[in-house]
């Protein structure tokens, strides 16, 4: 089965570009089917346009929730959308769009969750935060989306080094780094644990994983560590 995926996206979608690019090859998992952004200026929209993906900007600033799931309702039918994955969407995802695709709507945020997460941690505060917590290790977390921000069960987890002359910008670059490689992964094993043909399977750091492994990590060496993970890991 290639389940079919809507990503949604208000700002550079980078992210975004890592499942195109992921899921651009037939045979795939998933295939991108549809992105959503609540900002006609978001670059996202432009990376949909040049995949030739369908792309939509349903706005959600002052209106009504259930307005809002309307029109997002009808477009995920009309494109019969098995999967959501929020990639950098700022907006509170209306309570009828979640209980919709409870378990079929994940998200992904740039630090290990339960830690620096929450309503207003996005983008640069969550890397300031984790710069004056003085924490040696940060990550990034892919996770289901309940009605409470950030507070659903991780699916894929992954620890990044903080290196002590780390900026936000160096801190941001290398964790978004390991979300492109992380989320279309994660994406692919809820399919086939969604399909049944795996159990439910998390995503974390293989067993053999060392403090060494994640002291000067190239994405090369990422990536091998991320493909080296064992399809269950908890
Ligand atoms: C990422 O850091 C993601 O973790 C967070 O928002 C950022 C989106 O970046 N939720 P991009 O738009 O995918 O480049």
């Amino acid at each position: 089965m290639t389940a079919r995926l809507a990503v949604f996206a208000s700002g550079s979608g980078t992210n975004l570009q890592a499942m195109l690019d992921h899921f651009g090859t037939r045979d795939s998992a998933a295939s991108v089917e549809l992105v959503i952004s609540d900002r006609e200026s978001a670059a996202a929209l432009a990376r949909a346009e040049r995949a030739g993906v369908r792309a939509e900007v349903i706005p959600f600033a002052k209106r009504d929730p259930e307005e809002v799931a309307g029109a997002l309702l009808d477009v995920l039918e009309a494109e019969r959308i098995d999967i959501i994955a929020l990639a950098g969407f700022l907006r509170l995802i209306p309570a009828r769009i979640i209980e919709r695709y409870r378990g079929r709507i994940v998200n992904i945020h740039p630090a290990l969750l339960p830690a620096f997460g929450g309503r207003g941690m996005f983008g640069e505060r969550v890397h300031e935060a984790v710069l004056a917590s003085g924490c040696l290790v940060t990550g990034v977390t892919v996770h289901f989306v309940t009605e409470h921000y950030d507070e659903g069960a991780a699916i894929a987890q992954w620890p990044v080094p903080v290196r002590p002359d780390d900026t936000v910008a160096s801190l941001a670059a290398r964790v978004l780094a390991v979300e492109h490689l992380i989320y279309p992964l994660a994406i692919e094993r809820l399919v086939h644990s969604l399909s049944g043909d795996a159990p439910a399977a998390r995503l974390g750091p293989p067993r053999s994983f060392a403090a060494s492994d994640s002291a000067a990590p190239t994405s090369a060496e990422i990536a091998r560590l991320v493909h080296a993970a064992p399809r269950t890991s908890s």
